[in-house]
């Protein structure tokens, strides 16, 4: 049985796609199989996905879901089947942001989500409105600080406010990794690269390795419990 992680948080531009890349490559790098789903309008993964294809690197599937099939849901339908594939351990769905009906099915569709947190005050303004809005599902949300600034005072205790602001959510675990603001994941993007393959040396492909291992090691556990 496949594990279904979509990758969401409803603030656009926060860093839902430059994870949904690096996690599904480490993932890869570790041995999963992994397929992912693009629901973005804008296909930013299935756009790299194509660099990547192009410079002949080896390229892994990227199905694009439109928003008229998720009414017609048959998103559920296709998560369902890729649920049951033997030859997948890990679906990524990549979520758009700003796009609420699709966030909140990809959600619902999900063992867990990966949540990229901005440490700024609007940031975690929108990601108390996406708690409030799956508060009432049993979605593991795994959320991270993403960007963090080594010299901006809010960065330094953010992964500790993110705890407090998520306490009262049961759902809500927020991982230790924290991801650099750093100019090699701004620049990756354009290159079909993961970051571990762009500058492998660097501090942020050694976060981004970090980061999968802790939302693996919370996938298998949240497995435990509900197999328990
Ligand atoms: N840790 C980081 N360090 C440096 N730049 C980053 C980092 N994370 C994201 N970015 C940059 O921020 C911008 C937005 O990132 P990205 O496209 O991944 O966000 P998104 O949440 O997927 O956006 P959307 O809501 O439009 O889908 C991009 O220019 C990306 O390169
Ligand atoms: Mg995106």
């Amino acid at each position: 049985m496949a594990t279904i992680l979509s990758v969401a948080n409803q603030k656009g531009g926060d860093g839902k796609t430059t994870t949904a890349i690096n996690v599904v490559m480490s993932l890869r790098d570790a041995g999963y199989r992994v397929h992912v789903l693009d629901t973005d309008p804008q296909g930013t993964f299935s756009g790299w996905a194509k660099i990547r294809k192009e410079k002949g690197l080896d390229k892994f599937a990227v199905e694009n879901i439109t928003f008229a099939m998720m009414e017609d849901r048959v998103t559920e339908l296709r998560v369902t089947e890729l649920r049951g594939a033997s030859e997948i351990d890990v679906v990524l769905i990549d979520c758009p942001g700003n796009i609420q009906d699709i966030t909140t099915e990809a959600v619902r569709l999900s063992d867990a989500v990966l949540c990229p947190v901005r440490s700024t005050h609007f940031d975690f303004q929108a990601t108390m409105m996406f708690m409030r809005r799956v508060a009432d599902t049993s979605t593991k949300i795994l959320l991270f600080i993403n960007a963090k600034h080594g010299s901006r005072a809010i960065d330094k205790s953010a992964n500790e406010n993110l705890a407090r602001v998520t306490a009262k959510y049961p759902n809500a675990i927020v991982l230790k990794a924290e991801i650099p603001d750093a100019v090699q994941i701004a620049e990756f993007g354009g290159t079909g690269m993961s970051v571990a393959e762009y500058a492998p040396k660097s501090l942020a492909a050694r976060l981004y390795k970090k980061l999968t291992k802790e939302v693996v090691e919370c996938l298998a556990k949240s497995a435990q419990t509900s197999a328990s």
